[in-house]
This record gives C-alpha cells, sequence and structure tokens, in this order.
C-alpha cells in the first residue's frame, strides 16, 4: 500500500477540528489550591523555594480566600504552621489550633469555599516525623488515636474534608470512626493512599518547617519503585471508608494515577507538589520554558492520565489562564 489511507494530520489541520477531538479538556472546577497557615498578624512571608507561595497568618489567608474564590477556584487545602512544637504533636489536635482558627475564619468569610484540611504530625512534632517516636522509629498504632483527635478537631471547627497525609496504617478506618461517633458522618475522607517517599517534597518542608530532624520517612512512605504496592495502598483505604484516594507526587508517578483510576470506581485526586512547581517555576524564571503552555500541558496530562482533582501551586496562575 503506497499511499497514506488513514492520515491523522487530517483531523488536525484546524483550531475548530482540533477542538471538536480534544480528549482531555483542564477545567478550574476540580483545582484545589494549597495554602499554608501560621500564627500572627499581617504576616506574609514568601517561600524561598517556591516563589510566589507564603506563609500566611489568618487575617492575610482569608484575603487570600476571597481572591482564590473570585478566580473561580472551587478548594483550598490547608497546611499549619504552629507556634509551638514538642514530641506528641500536641498543637494538631489543640481546638485552638492554628488550622481550626483558619478554618473556622475562612468559612465566616467564604461559606462556599471548599476547605480541606491536611491531617498529619511532621509539622507539629520537634522531631518532624509524622507520628510519634518509639525507639527511633514512628510508633503506628500509638499514632493512630492522635491523628484521629486531629481530625475530629479540624471537622469541629467546619473542615468540609479531611485529608490524613502521614501514611500510618489503619488511620483512615481510625478517622471514619471518630467522625461518625461524633456527627460528622457527612465529611468526607480525602486519603493521601499512595504517597511516595519522594524527593519532591523539599520545599514544602522548608514551607512547613516539617522536614524530619533524624532519618528519613521511608519506613512509612511507599518507596518510589513500587507500583503494585500502590494498588495495595489504595484498596486498604477504600475498604477503610476513603471517599477520595490521592497519588502524590503526580508528573513522575502518571502510571500509578493511570493504575488506580482504571481498577477502582472513587474519585481520584493527584497532587503536583512542592518540587514539580519549583522545578518549573526555576525554568520560568530562567526564561528556559514557556510558564503558561508547561503549566496548562502539565496539569492536562495529568488529568489525561486520570486525576478527577488535581492538587496545584499552580492553581491561581492556572485560573488565570483557563478564563
Ligand atoms: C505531610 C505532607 C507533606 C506534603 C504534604 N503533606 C510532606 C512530607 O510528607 O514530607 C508534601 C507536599 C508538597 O511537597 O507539596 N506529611
Amino acid at each position: 500500500m503506497q499511499k497514506p489511507y488513514y492520515r491523522p494530520r487530517r483531523l488536525r489541520a484546524n483550531k475548530t477540528i482540533r477542538s471538536m477531538v480534544c480528549e482531555t479538556r483542564l477545567s478550574l472546577t476540580n483545582l484545589i489550591y494549597p495554602l499554608f497557615v501560621c500564627p500572627g498578624k499581617t504576616v506574609k512571608r514568601e517561600i524561598t523555594s517556591m516563589p510566589g507561595n507564603f506563609n500566611l497568618s489568618i487575617d492575610q489567608i482569608v484575603e487570600e480566600c476571597h481572591q482564590v474564590s473570585s478566580l473561580g477556584i472551587p478548594a483550598v487545602l490547608l497546611f499549619g504552621i504552629p507556634t509551638s512544637k514538642d514530641k506528641m504533636g500536641a498543637s494538631a489536635y489543640d481546638e485552638n489550633g492554628i488550622v481550626p482558627s483558619a478554618v473556622r475564619a475562612i468559612k465566616l468569610a467564604e461559606p462556599h469555599l471548599l476547605v480541606i484540611t491536611d491531617v498529619c504530625l511532621c509539622g507539629y512534632t520537634d522531631h518532624g516525623h509524622c507520628g510519634v517516636l518509639h525507639n527511633g522509629d514512628v510508633d503506628n498504632d500509638a499514632t493512630l488515636d492522635l491523628l484521629a483527635k486531629t481530625a475530629l478537631v479540624h471537622a469541629r471547627a467546619g473542615a468540609d474534608l479531611i485529608a490524613p497525609s502521614d501514611m500510618m496504617d489503619g488511620r483512615v478506618a481510625a478517622i471514619r470512626e471518630i467522625l461518625d461517633s461524633s456527627g460528622f458522618e457527612q465529611t468526607p475522607i480525602l486519603s493521601y493512599a499512595a504517597k511516595y517517599a519522594s524527593a519532591f517534597y523539599g520545599p514544602f518542608r522548608e514551607a512547613a518547617s516539617s522536614a524530619p530532624k533524624a532519618g528519613d520517612r521511608k519506613s512509612y512512605q511507599m518507596d518510589p519503585g513500587n507500583q503494585r504496592e500502590a494498588i495495595r495502598e489504595v484498596a486498604l483505604d477504600i475498604e477503610e471508608g476513603a471517599d477520595i484516594i490521592m497519588v502524590k507526587p503526580a508528573m513522575p508517578y502518571l502510571d500509578i494515577i493511570f493504575r488506580v483510576k482504571s481498577e477502582f470506581s472513587v474519585p481520584v485526586a493527584a497532587y503536583q507538589v512542592s518540587g514539580e512547581y519549583a522545578s518549573l517555576t526555576a525554568a520560568h524564571k530562567n526564561g528556559w520554558l514557556d510558564q503558561k503552555n508547561t503549566i496548562i500541558e502539565s496539569l492536562t496530562c495529568i488529568k489525561r492520565a486520570g486525576a478527577d482533582w488535581i492538587i496545584t501551586y499552580f492553581a491561581k496562575i492556572a485560573a488565570q489562564y483557563l478564563r
């Protein structure tokens, strides 16, 4: 056969036809913007390794949420930077702690903005691990109770979704149980189900001052080389009551997003993490990559792989481009 009878280029010939055969359209309706709330008043401190992102005091975060909401972004994911840290992470489950206080202020000012709260201890423990330590390792079962208490405090403050990111075994069940028995049976859990021990979290740890003082997170977060284990982790979280599951990071883990999406019938969230943001932003700042097109392409590809929701530090910039 000499001639190409089928010519894929026919359907790429002009903008109109390209748009009509487009399979994946990015939309603002499923972007989530992460925010870092810190103590104080009128604080707006830029995070060095994440230009354009800030540690914000509550008054500032409320301002920011006005902006986020008016851009059409439907949800924020909140991380807290507490005033004090200790070995048990007590400020994480203090009802007057930084996150519950911020949730109350945001929900008062922007009732329609969905507030998702990250539940973990690493930002609240003086050793920087995601749970309590026993003989140098995180004690899984002793941590569950503290995570559950943290989740309850967030729900009571008005959090719309609870997002545990600690990677302890059994934490979704522990959180589901405490929420159900306290009148929050309608509060969904977005679990960081397949969370890898990734070097791409570096800038976040500056933002949240949550780097472990000693050791690493490899005894609770997953090995980047593992795929089947992600399927097992997701299955467990769904069994325990997770409503939405997350894969994290996003771009280096598109195969995981794809498999999870194919094998389960729950919504899938993907987190384009701090290191993904930082590396692209560095290239944008140097003029090495085009900002608009790399942001839109990266988010479109994460969606194409199967992500229903995308958590991204580019949400505000993307919103401006998508309007
Ligand atoms: C807390 C947590 C981390 C991130 C989200 N929740 C850091 C970590 O596990 O060390 C990373 C997010 C990012 O890099 O943007 N456990």
